[in-house]
């Protein structure tokens, strides 16, 4: 039996009309700049934090004890909660956001989502370049995350929306892929900016997010609703025009007329955020959209993200050297990203869940056992250039395995799990959880390693061991299956099927949407 089918409990995956086209691709890529501003945020922190000019306007205590003693504790020198609070509370109203914009996107449609985080990240780009004190940094980094929250609560829906079944895996990933196109432009900025003679290199640095934000303003203005939205909001006919347009066929009916009941369902489901959290039926759904942003953030992403800089530096790599390091991770991330947007659709989620999560064990275990070779737990001590270069290396490989498994896969596999009903309040939990989580990293990873040391990278790789056997034994795989059909995936599955099976009876009451053509054998 074909894995599609076996997907679906041996019924073949309804072949809807239409294909990729122009349009698509266009549209596809314009929401996806959202990723960039998102990206941009996550890279572009670290480097600035190891700017000696920022440090010393904004954190001299910071800068004094890192210039001090050369000799000191290797993991304690840069732990200051000002300084990760700078890093870190963007993602706090982030979180805060998602939680906001998951209402504005089901009543007002995704659209409007992107374009209030694109103006909300503009002001705070403009702010931040600016800054002369701690409170203007921090007010900016708080805009920047309100942008980013709506930004990341809304695209994922729209692409999971707008994209034909058999490319929405793909189309999703466009999503990280701008992600990491953001992380990797942010590198190279700090690189060219941290030379700057004046030591004004950081506001060029902080500035530029503005242009991320202006483009996802601008597209945008232009991007058309997703039917699933128009229909939300109750216009059947423009919807089914829009479809049309969007799969470049006018035979859109076998999908319009799913769409119309997931609709009428979903329309009858008031307040879904309390019955995600409460009803048994959408256990599958809670758990997915909580524990996957919670695994993605603990695998220690974000500690290479915000902190490879600050790392390297931290194991006595100079600060050129550690910026070009950075970069090298950077530029993987993007091209291993691309692997996943090839594998997804034709091999699956879970195969490439479970091989990046051995690969990023691996490389974590040799990354803590060389610190904890070459600095002990007095963290004094140096790397040879040679341990350097494999530390980069196997670094590189996390970043790497991450790319193409819980990187992307952790947008979009929540997304397309959540029928229509819940999914805007879905994609707020699984975009809050992942924020909130970030956010914990940003703070403690620097008092982390300064507490556990080289032990820090050996717990980030027992939590890797504990999320591979959790996919391996409880996420179905999804790929192909149409959206509107999920719910059968979960009733076959053998764990979950125990919770999906309620959902017969209330699909009557407007649960669920009512399959058109789900027939269990
Ligand atoms: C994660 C980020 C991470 C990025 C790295 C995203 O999927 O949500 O936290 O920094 O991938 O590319």
């Amino acid at each position: 039996m074909a894995r599609d089918e076996e997907a679906t409990g041996g019924r073949k995956p309804p072949s809807y009309g239409g294909e990729v086209n122009a349009f698509i691709v266009t549209t596809c890529i314009v929401a996806a700049f959202g990723g960039l501003i998102f990206g941009y945020d996550l890279g572009i922190s670290g480097g600035v934090t190891s700017m000696d000019s920022f440090l010393m306007k904004f954190f001299p205590s910071v800068y004094r004890k890192e210039v001090a003693d050369q000799n000191q504790n290797m993991y304690c020198k840069f732990d200051s909660h000002l300084l990760t609070l700078f890093t870190s509370s963007l993602y706090l109203s982030a979180l805060v956001a998602c939680m906001c914009a998951s209402t504005i996107t089901r009543k007002y449609g995704r659209k409007l989502s992107m374009l209030s985080g694109g103006l909300v990240f503009l002001a705070g780009a403009i702010i931040n370049a600016a800054a002369v004190n701690v409170a203007m940094l921090i007010v900016g980094r708080l805009l920047l995350g309100v942008g980013v929250g709506f930004c990341n609560q809304s695209i994922p829906v729209y692409l999971s929306e707008i994209a034909p079944a058999k490319w929405r895996g793909a189309m999703n990933i466009g999503f990280q892929m701008m992600i990491t196109i953001g992380i990797l432009a942010a590198n190279l900025v700090n690189y060219w900016t941290a030379k700057i003679e004046s030591g004004n290199g950081w506001r060029i640095s902080l500035g530029l997010a503005a242009v991320p934000a202006l483009m996802i303003t601008v597209g945008s203005l232009f991007l058309p609703d997703t039917p699933n939205s128009i229909l939300e909001r109750g216009d059947a006919a423009k919807a089914k025009q829009m479809l049309q347009k969007i799969r470049g066929t006018d035979d859109v009916d076998a999908e319009f007329e799913d769409l119309v009941r997931a609709s009428a369902a979903a329309k009858k489901i008031d307040r879904p955020m309390r019955r995600l959290l409460t009803e048994r039926r959408y256990r599958p759904q809670l758990v997915f959209c909580t524990l996957i942003p919670f695994f993605q953030q603990v695998t220690g992403i974000n500690v290479v993200m915000f902190y490879a800089p600050v790392l390297f530096k931290t194991l006595g790599l100079g600060q050129s050297a550690s910026l070009m390091s950075s970069l090298i991770t950077g530029f993987f991330n993007v091209v291993a990203t691309f692997v996943s947007i090839y594998v997804a659709d034709r091999f699956g989620r879970r195969s490439l869940f479970l091989e990046g999560g051995i690969q990023m064990i691996i490389c974590q275990v040799v990354v803590g056992g060389m610190i904890a070779g070459s600095f002990g737990t007095s963290g004094t001590g140096q790397l040879s250039t040679a341990a350097a270069v494999l530390v980069v290396v196997f670094v590189t490989g996390f970043v790497m395995a991450f790319a193409w498994s819980w990187g992307p896969m952790g947008w979009l596999v929540p997304t397309e799990i959540c029928p229509l009903e819940l999914r805007s309040a879905g994609q707020a939990m699984n975009a809050g959880v992942n924020m909130f989580f970030t956010f914990v990293i940003g703070q403690f990873f620097l008092s982390l390693l300064c507490n556990l040391k080289f032990g820090l990278f050996f717990l980030f790789a027992a939590f890797v061991v504990v999320m591979t056997g959790f996919i391996y034994f409880f996420l179905p795989e999804t790929r192909n299956v149409p959206i509107e059909d999920m719910g059968e995936v979960f009733r076959r599955h053998w764990f979950w099927q125990k919770y999906a099976a309620v959902d017969d009876d209330d699909n009557n009451k407007g649960g669920s949407a009512p399959r058109r053509s789900v027939e269990l054998k």
